[in-house]
């Protein structure tokens, strides 16, 4: 057995090694070398393979990371292995699993070792129920629909496709966080490779443990983490789905507001709502729509009482769909077969920012300029996508703000525009494109930031363009930004885990 995969990695390795040299790999790395101490599962990748170009391609094209091997580990054990031979080699080296990461600062890798986390997808429930081992490269579908097999959830990401662990380590929004907190407020321990490539477990008597848990890409490769888990007690969901003319924007959030948001208003922890402004000719052929969803749990129709408010504003469309927590990635277009999940070769920036409540005179001016640019003739960016997202927040907040290193949890509303944009092939043309939108996005923030009433901005670094502060990513509060720099010299002094989003 032993032999005859040894054989096979042999094999592959020659098979592409010309290819290899004919790239810019480094000349003399020993990549045959790195192969023979990787576990008979593992598989090793280099230029010139299908299985190279599939396992680096990305959902987003802007400002992407460059690799000239990538391994998909089969044990922890390999990640270990993987992290020592790149610091042998002086080899930059990066996690990947969803592939939905997009901060631009990924760029600044410019070559090196992409460790791709897919096999490392198991999940193990533990005997008495209230917790499961969860691989590091599982994608939160699949954890989702192995844990209901069984009865029971958690608090993920709400988009198909994306990392488990992509979304976590930043804090990690999702459906469930009302009732639970953040996808990170659930962790118990983890197994994570560090910096040197040792291999250690991070649990609450460990000073790593706050910062893994909204700084966490800076700290290590999460190889599988313990978290809690629920039974599953509300398993059906309703949706609502109400499409506005452009011309209610006003009306539309300043009910949002007064239902769920101000004076002694509180979101019910059943309810969630979301909305999207997108350009959708057949309905509205000269502006964006606004599509308000109101989701509920535990119920097959949403209360009246929550859509009557909005209801009474006069909707061009409603819509009325009931199944259950499985069936909302589809709803809100996030599910597998959806765009969110194809990799089309668009650039895909955010601009994200928290908000406590919503402005509505800021609304009527970020939706007269989103008009402007997704409806003129010629514009690039007819399929951008407003966002606006508003969880019910009451396991957020159960914790207190300095519990982990998420910064935000004061916050109520997670609002950013995707600017998605088909990529120019001339390089000019493209760098005149990226930096137009670039201008763009900051323009939308600028506006509901000035209407705000903060003092700082306060942006879901998970989502963040790549051009904000380590403030804004991790809290403007001087202790904050003291101890995650001083856990940084401590545990990754040479910043290897500096690709996404550096806390220094
Ligand atoms: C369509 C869409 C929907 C989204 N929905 C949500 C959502 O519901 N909730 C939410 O909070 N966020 C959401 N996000 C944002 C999401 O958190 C980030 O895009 C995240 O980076 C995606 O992780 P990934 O594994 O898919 O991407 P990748 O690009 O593979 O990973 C992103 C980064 O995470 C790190 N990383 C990944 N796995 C590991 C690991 N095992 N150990 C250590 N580091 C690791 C690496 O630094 C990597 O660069 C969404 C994004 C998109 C595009
Ligand atoms: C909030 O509730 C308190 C106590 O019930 C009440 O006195 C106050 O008027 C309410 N405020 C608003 C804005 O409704
Ligand atoms: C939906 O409900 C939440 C509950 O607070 C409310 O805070 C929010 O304003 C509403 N969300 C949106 C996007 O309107
Ligand atoms: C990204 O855009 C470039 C143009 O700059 C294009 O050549 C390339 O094919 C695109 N990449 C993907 C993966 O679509
Ligand atoms: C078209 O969109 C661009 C990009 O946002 C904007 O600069 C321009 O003013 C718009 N033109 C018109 C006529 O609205
Ligand atoms: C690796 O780094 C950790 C954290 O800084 C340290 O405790 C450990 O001793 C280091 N291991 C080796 C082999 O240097």
């Amino acid at each position: 057995m032993r032999v005859f995969d040894q054989i096979k990695v042999a094999a592959t390795l020659a098979s592409v090694w010309a290819a290899a040299a004919a790239t810019c790999v480094p000349r003399d790395v020993q990549w045959a070398k790195l192969a023979s101490k990787l576990s008979p599962s593992a598989k090793l990748y280099l230029p010139g393979t299908s299985a190279f170009d599939d396992a680096v391609a990305r959902w987003s094209n802007l400002s992407t990371p460059v690799a000239n091997a990538v391994v998909v580990p089969g044990t922890e054990h390999d990640v270990s292995e993987t992290v020592k031979f790149a610091n042998q080699n002086a080899l930059p080296f990066l996690a990947t699993n969803g592939v939905h990461g997009s901060i631009t600062t990924l760029g600044k890798m410019t070559h090196g070792i992409e460790i791709h986390m897919s096999q490392l997808n198991s999940v193990q429930i533990a005997r008495d129920g209230k917790t499961a081992t969860i691989g590091g490269g599982i994608l939160s579908k699949d954890l989702t629909d192995a844990l209901w097999a069984a009865g029971k959830q958690t608090v993920t990401g709400t988009c198909e496709c994306v990392g488990y662990l992509g979304p976590a380590l930043g804090g990690g929004h999702g459906w469930l966080q009302g009732h639970h907190g953040l996808v990170s407020d659930q962790f118990v321990s983890l197994r994570v490779v560090l910096a040197n490539g040792s291999l250690v477990t991070v649990d609450s008597k460990s000073d790593l443990f706050w910062a893994l848990k909204g700084a966490g890409h800076n700290f290590g490769i999460v190889t599988s983490v313990t978290s809690k888990i629920y039974d599953l007690v509300h398993p059906n969901y309703a949706m609502e789905t109400l499409i506005f003319s452009g011309d209610d924007v006003e009306a539309v959030y300043r009910t949002a507001n007064e239902q769920w948001l101000t004076g002694n208003a509180t979101q019910p922890v059943d309810i969630i709502n979301w909305s999207y402004w997108f350009f959708d000719p057949t309905t509205d052929p000269e502006k964006p729509v606004i599509a308000f969803y109101i989701i509920q749990e535990g119920v097959d129709a949403v209360d009246d009482a929550h859509v009557a408010p909005f209801r009474a504003i006069g909707p061009i469309a409603t819509q009325s769909q009931s199944g259950t927590y499985r069936d909302l990635a589809a709803w809100t277009g996030i599910d597998l077969a959806a765009t969110p999940c194809q990799k089309t070769g668009n650039a895909n920036p955010r601009f994200p920012i928290y908000l406590k409540q919503y402005s509505p005179a800021a609304q009527r001016q970020i939706y007269d300029l989103f008009r402007q640019a997704t409806t003129n003739a010629s514009t690039p960016y007819a399929g951008a996508l407003f966002m606006f997202e508003g969880y019910s927040q009451q396991g957020v907040k159960a914790l207190r703000d300095d519990a982990t290193a998420f910064a935000y949890r004061e916050d109520n509303l997670l609002v950013a525009p995707l600017l998605t944009y088909a990529v120019p092939s001339d390089p000019a043309a493209r760098a005149a494109l990226d930096a137009r939108t670039q201008a763009l996005g900051d323009r939308f923030r600028q506006i509901l930031y000035a209407a705000s009433g903060e003092s700082t901005l306060h942006t879901y670094v998970n989502y963040a363009y790549g051009d904000e502060t380590a403030r804004a990513w991790y809290g403007s509060e001087a202790w904050r930004q003291q101890r995650l720099r001083s856990l940084k010299r401590q545990y990754d002094p040479q910043g290897r885990f500096s690709f996404y989003a550096p806390v220094a």
